[in-house]
């Protein structure tokens, strides 16, 4: 077969974000766009020549096609195998342990996360290290630096691949391996928790719902919640995979995961519910009429995972990102361990990871994880809740209760004002950057700002510095207001803000976490300017 080199030239705007690049589906489509920047990561990590490669996607629209372009340009590039998911399909985390399990030198996921798929939806492709984790931010880099230098991109003149024949095939020399999905991620899986003690509570009429909202998850949970663990079969819902989720956008949160919020939230509601993203590495738990917050949630199963086999003797630290609220600290604080505050995005928690420095991660979007890939992964998640829920015999509502009792209550909430034109939102980041030195001290909404800065991370394994990584503003009395642009938009600029309140009064009565934030909701916009900026009188999103 041939290998054709063609001639590119630099795409502007190919700079991967918080995860990966993310682009609408028809810019990927666009002759040579996806080629161009594969080529920009082979060449930028240093070539594949003799490299094994893992390769697979959350199944959105393009994602086979991709694959199949991706593999060609593998072999025209030298590699030496590449290990793909059946039909394409790999969730991130079970591709971040192939590449772990099978020593691969790296993996390229085919994902655009929670984002919707579809023709005219989104569409994303990422870099993973031997680690199994997202490029670190000196790889991204050179990634990025290749892009506006291209000049030609290499490919094999072959037709398509067959990705649904399991088992091992050649492409002009280079070994083309078809493996199970599911295989490899259930059996790290049973190894971590307790599978007797989960199936029993199967058996003893505990009900669970779990919504794979129409994305990546639905096989794997299917195999695992109802074959392996004995789970009463339709637990699963949404559960087949489809190139544009159903229509639907899979981020599992209380905005976007409806049906199941419906569920949890109406009469005789299951016990335990639970959701996934795109690309399967974001949770969400849900007990009857009790959503739990992802911070939270980080808090609970840190303070809880010894409870696990996995956990067994405890976890070397926990790490967060900034954003996500404090409650993890607490926790760490009483057990004495270390606690990490990084940069938004996965990439920063692989070097502490590595370094056994941290087992237990998270961020305030849904994401948690911990040591055993080097990726946020749902399902982990639900499984550690439904260890914790089995051998605890508690209620999510018991567990929550207790958990604020002894440590108190973090409220929390994230507020999205999405779209918003790019000007406008660099220019109120800027205003607010500008007024920072003079802010402590001042009254906003009633409250005075005891500090305010932009956060900075310097990586204590490799010493690497990112600078303006959000503004915060922290309120004497406990409370903190961040504000950042999203990395992983595709429309226009998404400003997040993110509003905590610690509450340490154990005779506090819980209200709605709205409602316990509204003065610092109040002071934030005041101080940003957000609806004078951007017009808006409320977010779009609210989580
Ligand atoms: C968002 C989340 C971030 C997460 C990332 C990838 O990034 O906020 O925590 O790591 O998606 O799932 P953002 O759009 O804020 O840059
Ligand atoms: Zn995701």
């Amino acid at each position: 077969m041939t290998v054709n080199t063609v001639p590119t030239q630099p795409i502007e705007g190919q700079k991967p974000g918080t995860s990966g690049l993310r682009k609408k589906t028809a810019v990927f489509m666009q002759p040579g766009y996806l080629e161009n920047y594969v080529q920009s990561i082979f060449d930028g990590i240093g070539g594949v020549d003799g490299q094994t490669l893992v390769v697979g996607g959350d199944g959105r629209y393009f994602n086979d096609t991709a694959i199949g372009i991706i593999l060609r340009m593998a072999a025209a590039n030298g590699a030496a195998a590449c290990i793909v998911g059946q039909g394409g399909i790999l969730s991130t985390p079970a591709a971040s342990n192939l590449i772990r399990v099978r020593k691969a030198d790296g993996g390229l996921i085919l994902s655009a996360s929670h984002n919707p798929g579809g023709p005219d939806a989104d569409f994303g492709l990422k870099y993973n290290g031997p680690n199994g984790g997202p490029a670190t931010e000196a790889v991204t880099e050179k990634i990025f630096a290749r892009t506006l230098e291209i000049d030609a991109y290499r490919i094999l003149a072959a037709g398509a691949v067959d990705l649904d024949a399991l088992g091992v095939s050649d492409l002009n020399g280079m070994k083309i391996e078809i493996v199970d999905p599911v295989t490899d991620y259930a059996a790290l899986m049973e190894k971590l928790f307790d599978f007797g003690a989960i199936s029993k509570l199967f058996q003893n009429g505990f009900r669970m719902r779990f919504d794979a909202m129409h994305a990546v998850t639905g096989p794997y949970a299917r195999d695992i919640l109802e074959n392996r663990l004995g789970a009463a079969s339709g637990t699963v819902i949404n559960g087949i995979p489809s190139p544009d989720f159903g229509k639907g956008h899979p981020d599992p949160n209380p905005v976007w995961a409806t049906e199941l919020m419906t569920e949890m939230y109406g009469t005789n509601p299951p016990d335990f519910g639970a959701a996934s993203d795109g690309d399967g590495d974001r949770n969400m738990i849900v007990g009857p009429k009790s959503y739990v917050s992802p911070s939270d949630s980080l808090a609970v199963l840190a303070d809880l995972a010894h409870l696990a086999p996995g956990y067994a003797d405890g976890l070397a630290g926990i790490a967060r990102s900034m954003p996500t609220s404090g409650a993890a600290d607490r926790v760490a604080e009483a057990k004495g361990i270390g606690i990490f505050e990084t940069p938004t995005g996965w990439k920063f928690f692989g070097n502490l990871l590595d370094a056994g420095k941290a087992t237990l991660c998270g961020e305030e979007s849904a994401g948690t994880g911990s040591d055993h890939v080097r990726e946020k992964d749902g399902l982990w998640a639900v499984l550690l809740w439904l260890n914790i829920l089995a051998v605890t015999g508690k209620t999510v509502t018991e567990i929550l209760t207790d958990h604020w009792q002894r440590y108190g209550r973090n409220y929390y909430s994230r507020h999205d004002y999405e779209a918003v034109d790019s000007a406008i939102a660099n220019d109120l980041v800027e205003a607010l950057r500008a007024k920072l030195p003079g802010l402590a001290g001042t009254t906003a909404a009633g409250l005075t700002v005891s500090k305010a800065d932009e956060f900075a991370y310097d990586d204590p394994v490799d010493g690497s510095h990112s600078a303006n990584q959000g503004i915060r503003i922290f309120f004497e009395g406990g409370g903190r207001a961040v504000f950042r642009l999203s990395g992983t938009g595709t429309e226009g600029a998404t400003l997040r803000v993110y509003l905590e309140q610690l509450e340490t009064s154990p005779d506090a009565v819980h209200q709605d976490p709205q409602l316990a934030l509204a003065q610092i909701i109040k002071a934030a916009n005041g101080i940003a300017e957000i609806s004078a900026r951007t017009k808006r009188m409320s977010p779009d999103v609210i989580t």
